[in-house]
């Protein structure tokens, strides 16, 4: 088969929601994917930052493997011998009481969203019809109905019918706005939901400070501080969270994607017991949450990012990743942002080629990135990349420049 016979076959029987660039992989390995024809490239969208590890990361298949061939799922309507394993292992790695798993970063979101309006209700004392939580206009926290219904880009919500209600917008990245929301309806407000830098709005990294001066208000008006870390967490952007470079500990904190470094889906919330403990059994679960295999993936995938000094890394080739692709003027580039190993270009349209244009150019020079928003190229390759990796990366990143001259 051809790659168009791959692309024709999914496009046929799958649904459109996506849009993907035309490139048909079958391989991963650290670093790199092949695709079908045995072609190479650099990964530098990292399955949007879930494979921080790098592609089939051994130690993470072989616990993947050992687990699967023993017991794959209990359901939680048995213990079992694995979940409480991984439970005291996150706990004790972020520091919290207790760990609630779940499967995609959305029910983690969704899950914090409940936990949060739980506690509102029961300890707080808002009424159960009044509760609200504040968001950031240009947030992504995912695809359900609630989610989308924080979300400003039409792309997400439009035609979907009736929202849920209970959420305000604010500003991302806007302290003001949001003392000025606490201010007139704090006493209704169980928590602040924030992305420490929103990936999907294109890798828009707030101002120092944003975050502890947010976290401030919070405790201020006794507001939970939930942080949804499935994008910027687990070493991505340099340290384990992103909330750690303004020493920021989140009331709730999600964590996704790289939780399971690309195996499987696994997701998790953490919090301490006066948060978790409101919601009791039958209240809240999922059949696969905390199934045998994502708690034995989750202890490797977090292991690796420990022992690998994943954080490290990302932090030091950042800057030098940054600092290369600011070495140069080029009519296209218009501004490179991000922290760690998470970064963006915003792309100025040029002799009327655009950010997808330019992603295709990368790909037939062996590095895969996708736009974001049309005019933003993320650039996030597995955190295991060495500096010569890296280096060679960003020559193909300049020579790509050099071609849209
Ligand atoms: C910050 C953030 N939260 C939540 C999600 C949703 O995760 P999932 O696609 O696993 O539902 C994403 C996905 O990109 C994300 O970037």
């Amino acid at each position: 088969m051809t790659q168009q016979d791959y692309m024709d076959r999914e496009l046929k029987y799958g649904a459109h929601n996506y849009h993907p660039l035309p490139v048909v992989l079958a391989k991963g390995e650290g670093v790199y994917v092949w695709d079908t024809d045995g072609k190479r490239y650099y990964d530098y969208l990292s399955a949007y930052s879930a494979v921080n590890q790098g592609h089939c990361h051994p130690k993470i298949v072989k616990a993947m493997v050992d687990q699967a061939q023993k017991i794959s799922l209990t359901s939680r309507a048995f213990f079992n011998d694995t979940l409480g394993e991984y439970e005291e292992f996150a706990t004790k790695f972020f520091g919290y009481d207790k760990l609630l798993p779940m499967n995609t970063g959305a029910e983690g979101d969704e899950t914090a969203l409940k936990l949060a309006r739980r506690w509102g209700v029961v300890k707080k004392g808002i009424p159960n019809d009044e509760v609200k939580i504040i968001c950031c206009e240009g947030n992504f926290h995912g695809r359900t109905i609630s989610i989308i219904s924080m979300s400003i880009d039409p792309e997400s919500y439009a035609n979907y019918g009736p929202l849920t209600p209970g959420f305000i917008k604010v500003p991302y990245d806007d302290v003001d706005a949001l003392a000025k929301v606490l201010e007139k309806e704090g006493d209704k407000v169980a928590g602040f939901l924030v992305e420490p830098i929103q990936g999907e709005a294109g890798v828009y990294v707030p101002h120092d400070g944003y975050l502890k001066k947010c976290y401030d208000l919070c405790k201020k008006h006794n507001v939970l501080f939930i942080a949804d870390e499935v994008q910027t967490g687990l070493a991505r952007t340099g340290k384990m969270l992103c909330c750690d470079h303004e020493g920021v500990r989140p009331d709730i904190l999600i964590l996704g994607k790289a939780i399971s470094g690309g195996m499987l889906p696994v997701s998790a919330v953490l919090a301490d017991d006066d948060i978790m403990l409101n919601i009791k059994p039958g209240e809240h679960g999922s059949t696969y949450g905390g199934n045998p295999i994502a708690a034995k993936v989750a202890i490797a995938a977090l292991s690796v990012l420990r022992d690998e000094k994943l954080a490290e890394n990302a932090e030091r080739l950042g800057k030098i990743f940054r600092d290369e692709l600011n070495s140069f003027q080029h009519p296209m580039k218009k501004l490179v942002r991000g922290k760690g190993l998470l970064n963006a270009v915003i792309i100025e349209p040029h002799n009327g080629k655009k950010a997808w244009d330019f992603c295709l150019a990368l790909r037939d020079n062996g590095l895969l990135a996708k736009p974001t928003h049309e005019h933003i190229i993320r650039f996030a390759p597995p955190l295991v990349i060495n500096e010569e990796q890296l280096r060679e990366s960003i020559d193909i990143i300049k020579k790509t420049f050099k071609q849209f001259a």
